[in-house]
């Protein structure tokens, strides 16, 4: 199956202790996504699948597929690049917090237009996360496969036709504990489950991790951390980069 299932065959042991659907979040997915059936492409544990509509459900982790339960909608073990489902197959594609792991993005997407008639991708701008302030004390984050080039809104615009690009605003308490979900409770960073469940963290090398891990506790203990960033504690909400992407091929 390649890299794509096993990467979260490793980072998804833990991922339902910290990652479960943010509620706010969720109404604004399911609001772009259209009536009919829908396919969840990189659909993980289910967070985020419509529940009131026909899902079926794609995935490349054997990891991740344990932690769909019962209630969730059936899945197939595959990847974007390669749907193995007829044109036109369903109403809406799904990607969720997923695209940046696809080892060929342009791929998946072009699939996704394929087997749907509309498409919706939550996704993140990395011009915007690489200014994250958790990234100044994991700074080699950065380079990571995955956040060197991140596909962004002028990416989706090339392989699909966008219609919609809207900003989701990430809310102080969110639920979900994504890359930047903790932006304003930093002694988040610092716990193992926490770091477990986001790849930028978890895919860190032990030593970067754990340097990072303590130049954040020496930086909230000195007060350093509130002298620079204390104003976000009193923010509700926050632009973490995260975007909702919604295209058509309908005709
Ligand atoms: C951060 S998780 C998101 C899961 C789910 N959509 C959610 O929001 O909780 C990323 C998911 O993308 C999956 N993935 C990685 N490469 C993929 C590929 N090439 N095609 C489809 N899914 C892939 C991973 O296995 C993982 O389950």
């Amino acid at each position: 199956m390649g890299t794509a299932g096993d990467r979260y065959d490793e980072i998804g042991c833990s991922y339902s202790r910290t990652r479960r659907e943010d509620p706010r979040i969720a109404a604004a997915i399911l609001a772009a996504v259209g009536p009919g059936w829908t396919l969840n492409v990189g659909a993980g544990s289910g967070n985020y699948e419509p529940r009131d509509r026909p899902v079926v459900a794609v995935e490349p982790s054997a990891e991740m597929l344990r932690h769909r339960t019962r209630e969730r909608a059936p899945a197939v073990r595959s990847i974007a690049e390669s749907l193995p489902f007829a044109d036109k197959t369903f109403d809406t594609s799904l990607a969720v917090l997923t695209i940046h792991h696809w080892t060929d993005p342009a791929a998946g997407l072009r699939e996704m237009a394929r087997v749907s008639d509309r498409q919706v991708v939550f996704f993140f701008e990395q011009h915007v996360t690489h200014s994250f302030w958790a990234l100044d004390y994991f700074p080699s984050a950065r380079s990571l496969p995955t956040e060197t080039a991140p596909p962004g809104e002028q990416f989706l615009r090339e392989l699909l036709d966008v219609i919609d690009v809207t900003p989701v605003p990430v809310p102080r308490d969110c639920v979900d504990g994504f890359g930047v979900a903790f932006w304003a409770r930093p002694e988040a960073y610092l716990e193992p489950d926490v770091q477990a469940g986001m790849s930028w963290l978890a895919m860190l090398s032990d030593q970067d991790r754990q340097d990072g891990t303590s130049r954040l506790r020496t930086s909230l203990e000195s007060g350093d951390w509130d002298h620079q960033y204390g104003r976000l504690r009193e923010q509700d909400a926050f632009d973490g980069g995260y975007r909702i992407a919604v295209a058509t091929t309908a005709t």
